[in-house]
């Protein structure tokens, strides 16, 4: 079934973004909600609909998925206080949100739902993260809608929060004092993640599907931040903390103001590895871009068009 008016909450973040202009491309009427206009200030040249909404009201959420063929959620946080099972933060927006989304999408008719979740979501899991998304996962489980899930691994891409922050900090100081350095990830694409989710989008097959997506190439914490060294030229030395000290390195972190750099629920969270459990579904339709052919073009400031060339080609385009 075709799926031509898209209704995204969550559009103006990162993989969001990516995931506006696949769909522009592809000729769709997108819509997003966002808490503040001015996050997605970054998409107002695109034709796209941005509409200012509290989407914990029902009313306004109802409002704002009202006519839509399919609504995406990309709506999470990687930090929250602590709490039993994963305290307030997390219930809220990785529980609390899809269930409302979903009440919203049944009673507005939409039929299709597509809910990023993350790889290691599972009500059991070491983390708050893990748990909250586990039971975000069960919410959409039990829709009367064809839903699909994501879940991908870390993902990268020029705006992300993983590769590019492991070359600033190389770039900031001499020393780097690694929590978890063993743990594995298997880091896809952003334009990977999109292209997936527009690929199944009007799929029927997809319905009631959960998707794994990862890279390439599986990667130890440690042998990511050392890529990122030697792409930029310049190798922090790595002190490898064991648990007791990342732990307290990440409570001092947590107590400073802003987010945290890490927190002690990320750290609960790599205690799981974040690799796939089999090869990618074919339907996805994505041969994952590595890291090696894409990061190097965004972690050394190449030339904004020279960028967009590369983007492209790997794109296709
Ligand atoms: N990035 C990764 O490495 C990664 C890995 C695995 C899974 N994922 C999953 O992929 C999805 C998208 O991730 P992302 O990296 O694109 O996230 P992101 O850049 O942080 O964007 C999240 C979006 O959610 C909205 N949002 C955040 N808090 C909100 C709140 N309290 N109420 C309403 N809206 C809120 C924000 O929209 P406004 O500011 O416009 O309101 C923002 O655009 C998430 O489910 C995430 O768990 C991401």
């Amino acid at each position: 079934m075709r799926h031509q008016a898209i209704a995204i909450i969550g559009g103006s973040g990162f993989i969001g973004s990516h995931l506006v202009n696949a769909l522009v491309e592809m000729g769709k009427d997108v819509r997003i909600a966002t808490r503040r206009r001015y996050n997605a200030r970054h998409l107002t040249l695109l034709p796209i609909d941005v509409i200012e909404a509290d989407v914990f009201d029902p009313v306004q959420l109802a409002r704002f998925v009202e006519g839509a063929d399919c609504v995406i959620n990309l709506v999470a946080t990687l930090h929250g206080k602590r709490g039993t099972p994963y305290g307030a933060d997390f219930a809220r927006i990785h529980v609390e949100l899809p269930t409302r989304i979903v009440a919203a999408c049944e009673g507005k008719g939409v039929h299709r739902l597509l809910h990023v979740s993350a790889l290691g979501a599972d009500s059991h899991g070491p983390s708050m993260y893990s748990r909250s998304k586990g039971d975000g996962e069960k919410a959409v489980h039990a829709a009367n809608l064809a839903w699909t899930i994501f879940r991908p691994s870390v993902v990268f891409g020029p705006e992300d929060q993983l590769l590019n922050k492991f070359a600033f900090l190389q770039r900031m100081f001499p020393v780097i004092p690694l929590a978890m350095p063993d743990a594995k990830f298997q880091p896809v694409y952003v334009g990977d993640v999109a292209k997936a989710i527009v690929n199944v989008l009007d799929l029927d097959a997809a319905g009631g599907r959960t998707y794994e997506l990862g890279g390439p190439t599986v990667y130890a914490l440690e042998d990511l931040v050392e890529y990122c060294g030697t792409v930029i030229g310049k190798h922090a030395r790595i002190i490898r903390l064991p648990e007791s000290l990342a732990r307290l390195q990440a409570l001092t972190f947590e107590m400073a103001p802003g987010e945290p750099v890490i927190s002690r629920d990320n750290l609960d969270s790599m205690k799981v590895d974040n690799v796939l459990s089999g090869p990618l579904a074919p339907e996805l339709g994505i041969e994952p871009a590595s890291i090696e052919t894409i990061a190097p073009i965004y972690l050394t400031g190449a030339s904004t068009r020279s960028r967009f060339d590369a983007f492209r080609a790997t794109a296709g385009r």
